[in-house]
């Protein structure tokens, strides 16, 4: 390159740098005061998803795979991935899930997403883990109506299959290889970034006035008390149904589904018990409740605070408990789920 190049590329960086300091000088970012990048407060019961956790891929990878495939059911029609549905939230979007040859359960799906940070998984919280809980789906008949003798015939005439365990395990394809592949990969599902989380780690000018009240409101009425954690739920079982019988007023008989805890413990103080479920992205996993009953969440935050707290909401509080509950809307992969 010629000197006389070389003096045109300087200046030409110059200007552009020059141009670049004027440019921030004209749009300075938006002034910070000291208190808004400082913690809102460290003593909260509730903490951000972390925006990323050290799992092993080839396991999340293979664990995708089997999510997906039809071949866990006893017919071939269901997979993992058909009630919870990554493109719908992870879920399906019905009142109760539809099993094999169409039958009803009579339980809601929960989500997927963020179920790795649940302390337990299932409404009763039957299952201590995630692997524990990926045999559940497969042997109920209900659901995928199969068994792991019927599951590995299939998955061992796979010579691709195979393959891919074989890369992770010595042993090849085993139930607790499939469950474990399954869990990974759930654990993967995590929606990190919501405008809450910015907040809570100090960017205060990530909920809008509407949200903050929210907030506050959650905190003071006494949401909190049962929806914390990671998940603002999923670390606590409580009873449905504190301050009123929700099933007396419901209107339709009990259903065994109906007993949550005591279906585990056979206790009588945990009837109607259940794991709070977790709040995350939670306007877009309607319907609601363990039997699917509340249609919009506008009624599930009222009838929330009405049973569990004895509250009646004004529309202005349950307006700004719905704007909070937007704040919990987060990313997967970078992109809203
Ligand atoms: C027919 C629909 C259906 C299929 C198929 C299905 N699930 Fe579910 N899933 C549900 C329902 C309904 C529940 C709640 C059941 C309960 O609590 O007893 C649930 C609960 C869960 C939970 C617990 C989440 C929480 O917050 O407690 C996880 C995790 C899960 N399923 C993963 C899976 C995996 C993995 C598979 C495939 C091996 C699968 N599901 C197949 C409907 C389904
Ligand atoms: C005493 C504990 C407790 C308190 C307080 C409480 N909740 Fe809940 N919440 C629960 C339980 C338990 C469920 C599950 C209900 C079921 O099993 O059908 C739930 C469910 C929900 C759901 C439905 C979630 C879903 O996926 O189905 C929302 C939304 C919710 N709560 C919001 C709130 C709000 C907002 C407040 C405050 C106004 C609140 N909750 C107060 C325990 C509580």
């Amino acid at each position: 390159m010629s000197a006389w190049r070389l003096l045109v590329l300087a200046v030409g960086l110059a200007v552009l740098g020059l141009g670049g300091w004027w440019w921030s000088r004209d749009a300075p970012p938006p002034p910070l005061s000291a208190a808004a990048y400082m913690p809102v407060a460290t003593d909260l019961p509730v903490t951000p998803i972390p925006t990323s956790l050290k799992l092993d891929a080839r396991k999340v990878a293979l664990g995708k795979r089997l999510f997906h495939d039809k071949r866990l059911s006893r017919d071939d029609s269901t997979s993992c991935a058909s009630c919870h549905r990554l493109d719908f939230a992870g879920h399906d979007m019905r009142p109760v899930a539809v099993g094999i040859d169409g039958q009803m359960g009579s339980l809601n799906s929960p989500t997927v997403f963020n179920a790795g940070f649940n302390f337990r998984q299932f409404w009763d919280g039957r299952a201590a883990t995630l692997e524990e809980q990926a045999e559940g789906p497969v042997h109920n008949p209900l659901e995928m109506a199969s068994n792991w003798h019927e599951v590995l015939i299939k998955l061992r005439r796979d010579r691709a299959m195979i393959t891919e365990f074989e890369r992770i395990w010595a042993d090849g394809i085993t139930p607790a290889h499939i469950q474990e592949a399954i869990a990974e990969f759930e654990r993967s599902l995590i929606t990190p970034d919501a405008p809450f989380d910015r907040y809570l780690r100090g960017d205060n000018q990530a909920l809008n006035a509407g949200a903050k009240e929210g907030w506050r409101l959650f905190r003071d009425l006494g949401c909190i008390a049962c929806h914390q954690g990671v998940n603002l739920g999923g670390n606590l079982y409580s009873s449905l149904g504190v301050m009123g019988d929700y099933f007396a007023d419901r209107g339709k008989s009990i259903q065994k589904s109906d007993l949550g805890r005591f279906n585990v413990t056979g206790l009588e103080s945990d009837k109607h018990v259940f794991k709070v479920p977790g709040l995350r992205n939670v306007v877009k996993t309607g319907p609601y409740f363990h039997d699917g009953s509340m249609a919009t969440l506008d009624l599930a935050v009222e009838t929330m605070a009405r049973y569990q707290l004895g509250v009646r909401l004004s529309r202005e509080q349950l307006s700004n408990l719905l704007a909070f509950l937007e704040s919990l809307n987060g990313l997967y992969q970078g992109k809203p789920i």
